[in-house]
């Protein structure tokens, strides 16, 4: 879908969304509309229960006067609270009543607020990224597509003030809403098309935007003595792949901030198997990875002046003659040795070593792992907020405050010695339950015990967000993406320098593959 900016006017057809306040206030762009059809919006106002709270909306058929199909009204609530968020749920509401027509364009109408919290020129380009997210599908597999359930929208156009400002703020939008967009088809692909080798590969191709990309295969990764990952991958066929993604655009001399994925392309449970009913789901057990690789790719493609590196551990996790049992003795990484109890909980058990050899190569300023780890955390925090977990109060509140700033909030959950001591073995240095209570607790304990000493890290349980069972505003049923979007505000806000970004890092050479 196109893009444009343009200067306040009525459309000569398409779809135009114009924004009414609280109250049914009409915006200067509604008042001119409302004047073009003859008092049209004024008698729908008084017609319907609209009032212009945020996220109300109000479809208008064929108005006389003008060439438009259709109007939607767009509540944006109270002036004074109108921000980019709320701009980028505009742009979704527009988007969605725009689909439900059969035209080729939509207009999204953005006016000058005076008491709004951002700049025209910002809302407009943030009313661009909401239709942009919301417009996501996947449609990779539907050979039967009906013409008439295929999208038809082919421009979105933005009209405002100063729509070249508008163009400038929306440059590094466009590359985020690809980078969401890139994640989401990771997350939604099948696990017979993204196993461990396949998506290492996707994640090779963003050399092509300067990222350099190293694999390593089980070979390397036994040498490394990374017997926690394998264990987790050695009842399937598929290879298990380390990939490390750098993208170095800051000063050279600067450590990296470091972002870790649990990447299980599948996960059926191992001997430990889970029930038949939603299994399916599983194949999302890669969402941290996922949302590693789309950001790496957001820094690269817009040149960020940072140095972050992604390491994703992919795995599947199988039952087989192979498979690791339950009782299991496997010694990580980090010399510590771990007693696998139950083969379900194998993402920590990837994470630990992915977790360990990112310090050991990297002493990165700060790590951050994303995992759908547990479904404890859905219980605790259900699917609008994902679980936080941290030994540094500074880098949570960073990612805390990053996470309301584009709308996917975490909550920051408890530690302590008292919940670690759940998972002290009988034989080994550790198991990998802690058993039912505190599950998503005892999953983050665990990880801390291969967090180095004085090393800043958190931890996002992104279990009940990766995945969404219903539309929400910028985000259609389905992958979300969640944790992109807050991992590059919080690394622009927090880390990017304003220096100019410096040559991206040369590609290194990949590790050869044994098993496919
Ligand atoms: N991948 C699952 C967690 C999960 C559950 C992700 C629901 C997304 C939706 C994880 O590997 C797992 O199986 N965890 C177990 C841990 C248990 C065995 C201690 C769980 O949550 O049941
Ligand atoms: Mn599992
Ligand atoms: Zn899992």
């Amino acid at each position: 879908m196109k893009v444009v900016f343009a200067q306040p006017g009525l459309p000569k057809s398409g779809c135009l969304a114009v924004g009414v306040l609280e109250g049914g206030l009409l915006t200067p762009s509604a008042r001119e509309l409302d004047a073009a059809t003859g008092g049209a919006l004024a008698r729908a106002l008084a017609a319907s229960r609209f009032t212009g709270k945020a996220d109300q909306t109000l479809d208008l058929l064929a108005p006389a006067g003008v060439g438009l199909d259709r109007i939607v009204l767009i509540g944006l609530g109270k002036a004074d609270a109108v921000d980019a968020r709320r701009l980028e749920s505009f742009g979704a509401a527009a988007l969605v009543a725009a689909e439900k027509g059969k035209g080729t364009e939509l207009t999204l109408a953005v006016d000058v607020l005076a008491e709004a919290k951002a700049s025209a020129p910002t809302l407009a380009a943030h009313a661009a990224l909401g239709a942009l997210l919301r417009a996501y599908r996947f449609d990779t597999y539907r050979t039967k597509l009906k013409p008439e359930d295929k999208p038809t929208l082919k421009t979105v156009t933005v009209t405002v003030s100063d729509p070249v400002a508008a163009k400038t703020a929306f440059a590094p939008l466009d590359v985020i809403a690809e980078g969401v967009s890139f994640t989401r088809d990771l997350v939604s692909e099948p696990a017979n098309v993204l196993y461990p080798a396949a998506f290492a590969k996707i994640a090779k191709s963003l050399e092509k935007d300067g990222v350099s990309v190293e694999v390593l295969g089980e070979k390397e990764m036994a040498k490394l003595g990374m017997g926690s990952l394998l264990g987790v991958g050695q009842g399937s066929e598929r290879e298990s792949q380390l990939v490390v993604m750098r993208w170095m655009g800051g000063n050279p001399d600067d450590a990296p901030v470091a972002i870790v994925g649990k990447g299980v392309c599948f996960d059926t449970g191992g001997i430990s198997l889970k029930p038949a009913a939603n299994m399916e789901e599983m194949k999302t057990d890669m969402s941290g990875a996922a949302v590693t690789t789309g950001l790496l790719r957001i820094l690269a493609r817009r040149k960020a002046a940072v140095n972050v590196v992604g390491v994703i551990g992919l795995v599947e996790n199988m039952p087989s003659g192979t498979a690791q049992r339950p009782g299991d003795v496997v010694k990580s990484m980090s010399g510590q040795t771990i007693e696998v109890i139950n083969t379900d909980a194998e993402g920590r058990l990837v994470l630990a070593d992915a977790l360990w050899y990112t310090q050991e190569t990297f002493k990165p300023k700060a790590v951050v792992d994303l995992a759908t780890l547990t479904g404890a955390i859905v219980i605790a925090l259900g699917t609008n907020h994902a679980g936080l977990f941290s030994n540094d109060d500074a880098l949570s509140k960073m990612l805390a405050d990053a996470g309301l700033e584009v709308g996917e909030p975490l909550w920051r959950m408890p530690m302590g010695d008292a919940y670690d001591e759940l998972i002290k073995s009988d034989i080994a240095d550790m198991k990998n339950v802690g058993g039912r209570e505190a599950g998503s607790i005892t999953a983050a304990q665990f990880l801390k015990r291969f967090v180095q000493p004085g090393q800043a890290w958190a931890h996002l349980d992104i279990a009940g967000v990766s995945w969404t069972k219903k539309a929400a505003a910028t985000t259609p049923k389905g992958a979300a993406g969640f944790g992109v979007r807050l991992l590059e505000r919080m690394i622009a806000t927090h880390y990017e320098s304003a220096l100019p970004a410096a040559k991206p890092a040369k590609a290194k050479k990949t590790a050869k593959k044994g098993k496919k």
